[in-house]
């Protein structure tokens, strides 16, 4: 059914208005009803010229109707970003807990004067829906790739958050079918508006300070234990099937349902494709690089508790490009600053470094740390989302698609080396550890990483330091070089119906 829908779709024009009168002459007469009393009262509320954020007013006829997917966390401020503007309307709110997503109608129908959105527990209920241009996914990472593909053989535009896959392979055909049904598809690392980034990154792109040869991303962030492993209820609003998805049938192990799948690898991808995925970007982009890697390690390991969860927190990943290293540090426990960043990029160029600190700007520093420029500045990241929906132009995309595969892949593949190794003695973690990251200076990395470790008095008997597996890695064909045992965690075994296609199956 999805694909006759994208097949019907994919000759759509720009020509909006023209769309939405030949999707209203199929509508329902309920659905029609509901559409007239939402125009009437948006058009007494359009009358001024501007909105306040500075939007071209447009006729109602000219709005895109959103459906946003997944509303409990994130997805809250897609409807923020969505309903306070005038040149879109929310139709659907789409949630696996009913609970959440009935809140969140009441609270979008008074953001839009009145116009309720229709809400619908299955993403697939929406998909029919062919007056809907937009699906904007907020969903756990185990249903981005899914959530998306489907959307996109809908006929839909898609805002997609990070990280856009929960393995590497999701991530490709992602890109796959956005280019086969041409459709624009965003990437949620918004940073890539703001201008105070944008300015960063031009400045290392020109060589202001020679050649770029190592970018250190950092998520040092404080997460506490999630509780011990049990066997939990999941919310009896929530279609529990369904939220699985295209993740194995179990129980719930977590104490707290939601949020805390993010250290749970049947969902998440722990810190890194967490907050980690936003400087992992960062980092690549600062760096000029366009593919993944052709090496990777990590090291790290679930210090400090024995809980739910099992993504590592406390991770290095190196990233060996030759020329160029990106090297990424997560530290879950209590931790001081890293050269004035906790949370951001630190670029070690030729004639000296920029420190990004923050989303919207940072700085740059001679070899003798005189700070030497600053970058500032916030944008939006929806807004550009939706000047490239009008435009049909991929490139006009601040975070298309391909941007966010490459960097939520470089975290999937850093989380692949450390699932392969083994727990070893420190002192040799350290050895192999200075071994492999050559360009890096990596003992430097393993000591302050196991300084760290010390200063929240680990114990290493109880919770062991796992040194993972030096990968080999062929950019060109996304697979493993002679590692079939590696190959395979670059996707996961799916259930019907809830399959993401493999290659060549798009
Ligand atoms: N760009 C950013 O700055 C940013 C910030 C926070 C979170 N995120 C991303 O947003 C996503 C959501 O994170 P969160 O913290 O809001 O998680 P959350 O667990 O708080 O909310 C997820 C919601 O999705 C719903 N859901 C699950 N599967 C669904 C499905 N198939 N269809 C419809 N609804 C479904 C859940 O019921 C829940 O309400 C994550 O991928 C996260 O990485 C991005």
């Amino acid at each position: 059914m999805l694909n006759r829908a994208a097949v019907t779709r994919s000759v759509r024009t720009t020509c909006y208005s023209v769309n939405l009168l030949i999707s209203m002459a199929k509508k329902t007469r309920r659905q029609f009803i509901e559409d007239s009393m939402f125009v009437t009262a948006a058009a007494v509320t359009a009358s001024s010229a501007e909105t306040a954020s500075g939007h071209q007013s447009l006729s109602p006829n000219e709005r895109l109707n959103v459906a946003v997917v997944g509303v409990r966390g994130r997805g809250n401020s897609h409807i923020s970003a969505f309903a306070g503007r005038k040149d879109t309307h929310i139709r659907w709110i789409c949630d696996a807990d009913r609970d959440i997503g009935s809140k969140r109608v009441v609270e979008t129908a008074k953001r839009q004067q009145g116009a309720s959105p229709l809400f619908a527990n299955d993403l697939r209920e929406v998909l029919e829906d062919k007056s809907v241009d937009i699906v904007s996914i907020a969903t756990p990472n185990h249903w981005h790739a899914l959530a998306a593909i489907w959307s996109i053989q809908a006929g839909k535009d898609v805002y997609l958050e990070k990280p856009v896959s929960h393995n590497v392979s999701e991530g490709r055909r992602i890109v796959e079918a956005a280019r086969k049904y041409g459709r624009i598809v965003q990437t949620g690392t918004q940073s890539r508006s703001n201008p105070g980034m944008q300015a960063a990154v031009d400045y290392l792109h020109a060589n202001k300070l020679g050649k770029c040869r190592v970018a250190r991303g950092l998520c040092y962030k404080r997460r506490k234990s999630i509780g011990a492993a049990g066997v939990f209820e999941p919310p009896k609003s929530v279609d529990y099937n369904y939220y699985l998805g295209p993740a194995p049938v179990q129980p719930v192990s977590r104490r707290q349902f939601h949020y805390d799948w993010h250290w749970q690898d049947a969902y998440g991808n722990g810190d890194l494709g967490n907050q980690g995925i936003h400087q992992m970007d960062l980092a690549r982009w600062g760096l000029g690089i366009n593919e993944l890697s052709q090496n990777v390690f990590s090291y790290g390991g679930r210090f400090d508790y024995h809980d739910a969860g099992n993504t590592a927190n406390t991770q290095v990943v190196v990233h060996d490009y030759g020329e160029q290293t990106l090297v990424f540090e997560v530290r879950g426990l209590e931790t001081t600053e890293h050269r004035g960043a906790k949370v951001g990029v630190i670029y070690e160029c030729e004639n000296g470094y920029v420190v990004m600190a923050s989303y919207s700007g940072g700085a740059a520093f001679d070899l003798d740390g005189k700070k030497i420029k600053s970058f500032k500045g916030t944008g939006d990241h929806f807004d550009n989302f939706l000047k490239a929906v009008r435009s049909r132009k991929t490139e006009d995309l601040n975070a298309d698609i391909l941007q966010g595969h490459l960097s939520s892949a470089l975290c999937h593949l850093g989380n692949i080396s450390l699932d392969l190794g083994g727990p070893l003695p420190v002192a040799e973690v350290q050895k192999q550890a200075a071994r492999l990251g050559s360009n890096d200076n990596d003992s430097d990395t393993f000591s302050r990483t196991l300084q760290h470790l010390n200063n929240n008095n680990v114990n290493f008997e109880k919770y062991p330091c796992y040194l993972g597996r030096e990968l080999k890695f062929d950019p060109k064909t996304e697979l493993f070089v002679n590692d079939p045992q590696a190959d395979q965690k670059l996707t996961r075994d799916y259930r019907a119906p809830f399959i993401v296609p493999k290659q060549g199956e798009i």
